[in-house]
């Protein structure tokens, strides 16, 4: 290898330029690119060795020869980077490595917008001073159904197309097992919402899914009467949805209420003028609710001649969909992120 001391004037080192650019071009892969940098631009290389003979030389030619030494080491270190043969790895990318730069940012995630909705219910109930409690999405076939009174062969089963594990297992198709499993659990007063996965065996469209979340809510004490239970869910909806809430009560059934109600809110899209979203009526249905039945109370180990209760649920993902004018289910299960990055 050429050393520093060889080149002693500017013609040299326009001589030197001239080969190194030859060398350059005949780099087949990283390996000679390697090589090359080590031995021309390293730490040691060649070019930033070439001052070295700058000893003993005249004060002009020294000038000269240092300006042109530095423009070529300028030159060639920037053509080398630029070379097509460069494939990013980690040869040439070392020479302009700067640890000190921040890293690149990592994309951060958001919260799941039917997570949100859930939480932004939940948070309601519990400055109202209702407990959060959980249940299992693998159910018995007691929680789920017989102890809701649902008797075995009820007709109201087929409301609830179930998926089974096996005889007695199965996925719960609605969160009201925990409201028995929190009754066995808790003795009076019971303030509790029950958030959760349910599961339904059900045709797939833009209206239903067959897995979507309720929160589940019972208040069970001494007197608690209808009139809570409108109190509660009108506290509820104007939070929710608005002070100018309205809502509407028409009476339904459930097998673990009695008496069953459904419960719409005036809809907030349209004002109740009617529009797509309420399908011009004016009304969204956001829940079901009722009185405990007696039969639900005795399962839970509660005496339904002490104590009353009510009880609701309701489906996120519907509440959602109203809330943000969606207009198909499926999104919230798609994980596609440029739907899940607007929330
Ligand atoms: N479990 C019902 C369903 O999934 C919803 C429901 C209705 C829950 C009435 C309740 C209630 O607690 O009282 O369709």
């Amino acid at each position: 290898m050429a050393t520093p001391a060889e080149y002693r004037t500017p013609k040299q080192l326009d001589a030197l330029e001239q080969s190194l650019r030859a060398e350059m071009g005949t780099l087949a892969d990283d390996r000679a690119a390697e090589e090359f940098r080590i031995k021309y631009l390293g730490k040691k290389g060649l070019l930033r060795s070439l001052l070295k003979g700058l000893a003993g030389m005249p004060e002009n030619e020294r000038k000269a020869f240092g300006a042109r030494a530095n423009r070529l080491r300028a030159d060639i270190e920037q053509e080398f980077k630029q070379a097509p043969w460069r494939s990013g790895g980690a040869t040439a990318e070392h020479s302009s490595f700067d640890p000190t730069l921040p890293a690149a940012p990592l994309p951060i995630g958001s919260i799941h917008p039917s997570v949100q909705t859930c939480d932004e219910i939940c948070d309601i109930f519990v400055r109202m001073g209702f407990d959060i409690a959980y249940g299992p999405d693998v159910e018995t076939d007691y929680y789920n159904f017989e102890a809701l009174n649902f008797p075995r062969h009820h007709p109201a089963r087929d409301m609830q197309d179930t998926f089974f594990v096996s005889d007695s297992m199965l996925l719960r198709t609605h969160t009201s097992p925990v409201q028995i499993r929190v009754m066995e659990k808790q003795k009076p007063p019971i303030r509790c919402i029950m958030p959760g996965t349910v599961y339904r065996h059900e045709e797939i469209s833009a209206r239903s899914y067959c897995q979507f979340a309720q929160v589940e809510g019972l208040y069970i004490d001494r007197d608690v009467s209808m009139a809570d239970l409108k109190g509660t869910l009108l506290a509820f909806s104007k939070q929710f949805f608005g002070e100018n809430t309205k809502i509407k009560i028409r009476s339904s059934f459930f097998p673990f209420t009695e008496p069953s109600i459904e419960v719409d809110v005036w809809c907030f899209v349209c004002n109740g003028s009617g529009c797509s979203v309420c399908k011009q009526s004016g009304w969204l249905e956001i829940l079901g609710a009722g009185m405990v039945h007696p039969n639900v109370l005795k399962a839970g180990g509660i005496d339904s001649e002490e104590y009353t209760g009510f009880a609701f649920g309701m489906g996120v993902e519907r509440i959602a969909l109203m809330r943000y004018g969606i207009d198909d289910i499926r999104l919230f299960f798609e994980n596609d992120v440029r739907f899940l990055k607007q929330f």
